[in-house]
């Protein structure tokens, strides 16, 4: 039944900075997926250079709704994003970022995220 399906999955809407585009995912609570893990898994793509092992800092997104059901950020994770571009109090690392599903989430994926970050010198 599909109440019984919901019980266990939560929504994440991810939403393009560059288009505006919108996609909603449905993701297992409690799996210790990662953000990045469950964009991939859904075929949305997040730069990702490192692999996810929180040494760069190209899976760059910001939380607009639903950050307090997040993992913490790492200090590991704050020095990465101090080298990413337009920072702000919702920017996370994708790769490092755990919802536990106890809600939804808004995750929205920078415009520098999909073209690389072009720095004007
Ligand atoms: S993929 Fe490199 S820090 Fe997330």
């Amino acid at each position: 039944m599909n109440s019984e399906k919901s019980a266990q999955t939560f929504k994440i809407t991810f939403v393009s900075g560059s288009t505006g585009d919108r996609q909603v995912v449905e993701a297992g609570r409690g799996t210790g997926e990662s953000l990045l893990d469950i964009a991939l898994g859904a075929g949305i793509e997040i730069d990702h250079a490192c692999g996810g092992v929180c040494a760069c800092s190209t899976c760059h997104i910001k939380l607009k709704d639903g950050s307090a059901s997040c993992s913490e950020s790492s200090e590991q994770e704050e020095d990465q994003l101090d080298k990413a571009p337009g920072v702000s109090a919702q920017s996370r690392l994708a790769c490092q970022c755990i919802p536990s599903g106890s809600q939804d989430l808004v995750v929205e994926i920078p415009i520098w995220n999909r073209n690389r970050v072009r720095e004007g010198h």
